[in-house]
């Protein structure tokens, strides 16, 4: 059977990593986080007072440490799912932090940023058999994926669903912080000069506010199916 790549963007808050885990799993493909390769970097710039938390940096500096900054993805077996590590360190928790939250979209709006995540993306899913999700693969880092979708939400279903992920991690963040946190990084995401958040012309967009998990993997591999994907 042939193995594909499937790119999933879309606003922040709707699901697509859980989707894309999902997906990975049941067809015994590598999911890539592409998000949790932004938020690393930018852990890496606030550890090392190159930005702080209003945003303010120094480009130069920042694009002269990205050299300093080497990401990998060991997979977990009782989670099934590959975590994060940010120069040898795992960094899956920290990198989920309102404080890094609030920073990304602005150091991912970095142009070197950007060339050195999209390399190391295109890298790790040039063998195919592979789920990206984030916000620019089927539109530059991935165009001739065989599947592409667009995922979207309503606000206040992405609202309570972050703000779940939060209690069941043991976190106590307010309605309204994570309200502005996604208003305000769906502005910048999809107002960027360098790749914003657009939808493929060839994607297809799957709205998951009424969808549960199973129900969401269920049209996936549905579609997989009608589409002969998997010839
Ligand atoms: O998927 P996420 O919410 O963890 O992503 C965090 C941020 O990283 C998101 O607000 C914008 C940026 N991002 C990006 O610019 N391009 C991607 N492919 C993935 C994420």
């Amino acid at each position: 059977m042939s193995r594909i790549t499937i790119a999933i963007d879309g606003y922040s808050s709707c699901g697509k990593s859980t989707l894309a885990k999902a997906l990975a799993l049941k067809l015994q493909y590598s999911f890539i986080d592409t998000g949790a390769m932004y938020r690393a970097v930018t852990l890496y710039l606030l550890e090392h007072q190159l930005i702080d938390d209003e945003g303010n940096m120094d480009e130069k500096a920042v694009i002269n440490s990205l050299s300093n900054i080497h990401l990998s993805f060991v997979y977990n077996d009782n989670l099934k799912f590959s975590e994060t590590f940010l120069n040898g360190e795992n960094v899956e928790k920290k990198i989920r932090d309102l404080r890094v939250s609030n920073l990304v979209s602005k150091v991912s709006a970095i142009k070197e940023v950007r060339t050195k995540m999209v390399l190391l993306q295109q890298k790790m899913g040039k063998e195919k058999g592979v789920v990206l999700d984030g916000r620019d693969i089927g539109t530059s880092v991935f165009p001739d994926a065989e599947l592409k979708l667009f995922m979207n939400a309503d606000e206040k279903i992405r609202i309570q669903r972050r703000l779940d992920e939060y209690t069941s991690k043991g976190q106590y963040i307010t309605e309204d912080e994570v309200r502005k946190n996604i208003s305000k990084r769906d502005y910048e995401d999809t107002h960027r000069k360098e790749s914003p958040l657009i939808k493929a012309d060839d994607a297809i967009i799957l709205d998951n506010s009424d969808l549960d998990k199973q129900q969401q993997l269920d049209y996936v591999l549905r579609l997989i199916n009608d589409l002969q994907l998997l010839k």
